[in-house]
């Protein structure tokens, strides 16, 4: 028996639920299949378990794409705004961390609960752990044999099965394989907020100062973010490192500025007037973390009693703790990566519903566009603009 719907979604993560919800709102008779076993499993981890679920001051600038002006339609239909009067009105509690980031208060799965609330007050029919086979279309017509040998039907078929990353949580990168059935171009892709790895030397060297944490600005070419950087047994992560990794190219170098709103020559001056027997790590020591001023003197090799240094040489020092050049061994790929880079190309795409243009009735929406936000909440507000105009559209 083939069961015939409006419209078929694949993916219940964070865009699928999103336009299933405003499809089924609308009147639509809608199924939303998942090969996992729960539905939104990255909500649930997002945001260290509270889920940073939108950003205040979410604006185009904040995505990368091929296509920069993409993004504008969907965002500006759906805001940060829409998403907060949603959450409160199931009256969930949430918090401004920093930089317009909104928390949850109590946790992530506070927002699965009321995405599947709002799905079941639309009607919407939800089937987990379904493995399609195929996917066939004719007549106007998606026809979805599934692996358990089910077969259902829609005029329209929404592919929200995101990314590459974490494949450890589900992440098949099916949408472009679907893309592809379809001669849907795409946008190479490649991991995006992920910490980058340090060749097998520099890292026996910084070693000791794994599990530091500092405030750093971290620079590729003309972007720059000044966030928290972190030392990791594996190389160097923190908000600072996951934001430049997804403008970092391999062979490419980042600048490193720590504590870029220390002013360290006056400091080393007026230490070396003041007491010109104390070494330069000790005085940095009181602005930075021990060993870490302990590590950057070492590495200008600016270690004698500042009274013997010269300014040239203070400014050496200077010089490696607020212009650190070093180019990344690699990232720790898709395995960590909180996002894909590159996807289903924005050109085949209609902003305004999310369709493709020579594919009637075929959507694309959520991570697997290519479309991708900063760190900071960013990239639910895309799945939730995208899924929502989507859902308008059906
Ligand atoms: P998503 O990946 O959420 O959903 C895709 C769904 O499709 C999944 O349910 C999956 O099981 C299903 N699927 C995949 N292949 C399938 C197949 N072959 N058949 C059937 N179903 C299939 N963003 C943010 O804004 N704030 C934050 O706090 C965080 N935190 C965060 C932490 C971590 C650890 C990660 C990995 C990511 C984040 N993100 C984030 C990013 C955010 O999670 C991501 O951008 C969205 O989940 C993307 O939503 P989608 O619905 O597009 O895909």
């Amino acid at each position: 028996m083939v069961r015939t719907f409006d419209a078929i979604i694949l993916g219940a993560g964070a865009a699928g639920m999103m336009c299933a919800i405003r499809a089924g709102n609308r009147g639509k008779k809608v199924l939303l299949l998942d090969h996992a076993t729960a539905p939104g499993e990255k909500i649930r981890i997002s945001g260290g378990g509270r889920c940073n679920f939108t950003n205040l001051h979410t604006s185009p600038s904040n995505y990368l794409s091929s296509n920069p002006h993409f993004a504008k339609s969907a965002l500006a239909r759906y805001t940060p705004q829409h998403f907060l009067d949603l959450v409160e009105r199931h009256g969930i509690t949430w918090h401004e961390k920093t930089l317009g980031q909104l928390f949850c208060d109590n946790s992530a799965k506070d927002i699965i609960r009321m995405l599947l609330l709002e799905m079941q007050a639309a009607g919407v029919v939800m089937e987990l752990q379904q493995e399609i086979a195929s996917i066939e279309h004719g007549d106007g017509t998606y026809r979805l044999r599934m692996g358990a040998g089910g077969l259902v039907q829609a005029p329209a078929l929404v592919v929200a099965t995101g990314g590459k990353s974490i494949p450890k949580m589900g992440a098949t990168g099916f949408a472009y394989r679907i893309a592809e059935q379809f001669c849907v171009g795409l946008v190479e892709t490649r991991p995006g907020l992920v910490p980058l790895t340090l060749d097998p030397l520099l890292l026996e060297r910084l070693a000791p100062l794994s599990g530091i944490s500092v405030p750093a600005e971290v620079r590729h070419g003309k972007t720059s973010f000044r966030e928290a950087l972190l030392f990791t047994h594996r190389g160097l992560s923190g908000p600072a490192i996951l934001q430049i990794s997804s403008y970092w190219r391999e062979g490419d170098a980042v600048e490193v500025k720590i504590e870029p709103s220390l002013d360290v020559l006056p400091l080393l001056k007026a230490a070396r007037n003041h007491n010109g027997r104390q070494a330069p790590q000790t005085v940095l020591a009181e602005v930075l973390p021990k060993r870490l001023a302990q590590f950057l003197a070492e590495t200008a090799g600016v270690t004698a009693q500042l009274a013997d240094l010269s300014d040239k040489t203070l400014d050496k020092l200077r010089h490696a703790i607020q212009s650190w050049s070093l180019t990344p061994a690699g990232s720790e790929g898709y395995r960590t990566a909180e996002v894909t880079i590159g996807g289903v190309d924005t050109k085949e795409l209609d902003s305004r519903t999310m369709a493709v243009k020579r594919v009637p009735g075929l959507h694309f929406i959520g991570e697997c566009v290519d479309v991708t936000g900063w760190l900071g909440g960013y990239n639910f507000q895309w799945a939730w603009a995208s899924g929502h105009v989507c859902g308008d559209a059906l």
